[in-house]
């Protein structure tokens, strides 16, 4: 079976692995987090461009992999042009889920809830553009339900009063009952975000799309031959915190290592 490099600025990624882990359970993977450069979301274009090429050459030559996934969607609508010429094997990106959305509100009119990077991109006006021309459209960025993620798999007590406050100006116009998680953070948070939601509304994020794209990668490369060893998560700049291990762990990476840069 093949060997995928999973990759992403923190914990959100996990949200990605765990769908493809369900379609494809005897694929290896490997996990990266860019915890030293979180949040992405404040980063401009020009800083994630010149970040994230030469950073996801180093991770995927090294780890050895067949394919990579970026399970981030800032890093994707930022840098995935130069990614992709950066490496000689195929990369899969996140693109946030306005086509489906657009496909199921009833109401005409859906959110996009991501990080500030995210939600001003040309990428994402030019979905809604090419899917959503005739639907009505509420765009949020927020950093803080990043960090409330980060905190929710590192054991840390979620905030409910701030997330509540984060995401209340999604419903300012009554009618809004579609919501595309547009960042792979965001399931973690799926229940409190229900809970601080008006009922019904129907959360949508990209986890099985990408993990269908992987399978049929996967059935099209010439994959190396296997190597032995549980999938290892690295953690790039940052303490080995015992309970984010266990969340790890919890997620199927069995061997979690801390790199520090120097
Ligand atoms: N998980 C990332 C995403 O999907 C972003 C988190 C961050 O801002 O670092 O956009």
């Amino acid at each position: 079976m093949a060997h995928a490099l999973i990759f992403d600025s923190g914990v959100g990624g996990l949200t990605v692995s765990a769908e493809i882990r369900k379609r494809l359970p005897a694929l290896q993977q490997t996990y990266a987090a860019d915890d030293e450069f979180r949040p992405y979301g404040e980063k401009t274009d020009a800083q994630l461009k010149d970040r994230l090429p030469g950073l996801l050459w180093t991770l995927s030559e090294t780890a050895q992999v067949d394919f990579a996934v970026i399970a981030c969607n800032t890093a994707s609508t930022a840098a995935l042009k130069e990614i992709r010429n950066a490496l000689d094997i195929p990369v899969i990106g996140v693109v946030p889920a306005v086509k489906p959305a657009a496909g199921v509100t009833k109401t005409g009119r859906f959110a996009v809830l991501g990080t500030p990077g995210t939600v001003r991109r040309e990428y994402v006006n030019n979905l809604i553009q090419d899917f959503a021309t005739d639907k009505e459209v509420v765009l949020l960025g927020s950093t803080q339900l990043v960090a409330l993620a980060e905190d929710k798999l590192a054991g840390r007590r979620v905030d409910l009063t701030a997330l509540t406050r984060e995401i209340s100006p999604l419903f300012d116009k009554a009618d809004v009952d579609t919501v595309v998680l547009a960042c792979t953070h965001f399931p973690l948070l799926k229940d409190e975000l229900a809970a601080a939601s008006p009922p019904d509304i129907q959360w949508i994020d990209s986890g099985e799309a990408i993990a269908r794209r992987v399978e049929t990668v996967v059935s099209e490369i010439k994959a190396r031959p296997a190597r032995p060893g549980a999938d290892l998560a690295l953690l790039l700049g940052s303490d080995l915190d015992p309970e984010r291990r266990k969340a790890f762990q919890g997620y199927g990476f069995e061997r979690v290592v801390s790199l520090m840069p120097g």
